[in-house]
């Protein structure tokens, strides 16, 4: 048994480096909707949850778990990078899951009922439980490194400029 936390010894980079594999890239477009709340507060990362029909979608080609990518908001050409968590909600029984975004940017204001596009690259992870909350946040710092490392390389980093994300030009 090693004692380093679990988060160290996960890889920095996930997938292929040279080719983006299917079902990737996803591309998912909606307005943003209200979740539990708890993304931004309690978590210190804001989440932007895309609405159900089109979790129920996305659920027809992706496996549940922490996924990567590009995002873009309101028609606004700047693009972002993402990590998405998408999940069964407990509170729904297992009926449904939901697709929760958070983008790596600061913003001044939320998103709600705006327009939500994004592009999926692929997989980082299976969702977990946690004995504490700061454990999660240590994963989900993790989970931005990876995502950073994995959308620099050239077949990803490409996906930022398809125009999906750019809606308005
Ligand atoms: C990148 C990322 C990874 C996450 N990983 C997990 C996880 O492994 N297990 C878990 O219980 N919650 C995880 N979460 C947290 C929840 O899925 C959810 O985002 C949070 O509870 C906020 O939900 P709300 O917006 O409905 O309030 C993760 C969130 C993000 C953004």
């Amino acid at each position: 048994m090693s004692n380093q936390p679990e988060t160290q010894q996960r890889p920095l980079f996930v997938g292929k480096d040279d080719e983006v594999e299917a079902p990737y890239p996803l591309k998912l477009k909606g307005n943003v909707i209200k979740g539990f709340g708890r993304g931004g507060k309690e978590l210190g990362f804001a989440t932007a949850n895309l609405p159900e029909e089109v979790s129920q979608y996305a659920g027809q080609f992706l496996e549940s778990g922490i996924l990567y990518g590009w995002a873009s908001v309101n028609s606004n050409p700047l693009v972002y990078p993402m990590v998405m968590s998408f999940g069964w909600n407990p509170y729904y029984k297992n009926e449904k899951r939901s697709a929760e975004v958070h983008i790596m940017h600061k913003f001044d204001e939320d998103f709600y009922d705006k327009e939500l596009r994004v592009i999926v690259a692929g997989f980082i992870r299976d969702e977990r439980t946690y004995p504490s909350l700061d454990a999660l946040i240590d994963d989900i710092n993790f989970d931005i490194k990876v995502a950073n490392n994995c959308l620099a390389r050239p077949a990803y980093n490409a996906l930022k400029d398809d125009p999906f994300l750019k809606p308005s030009q």
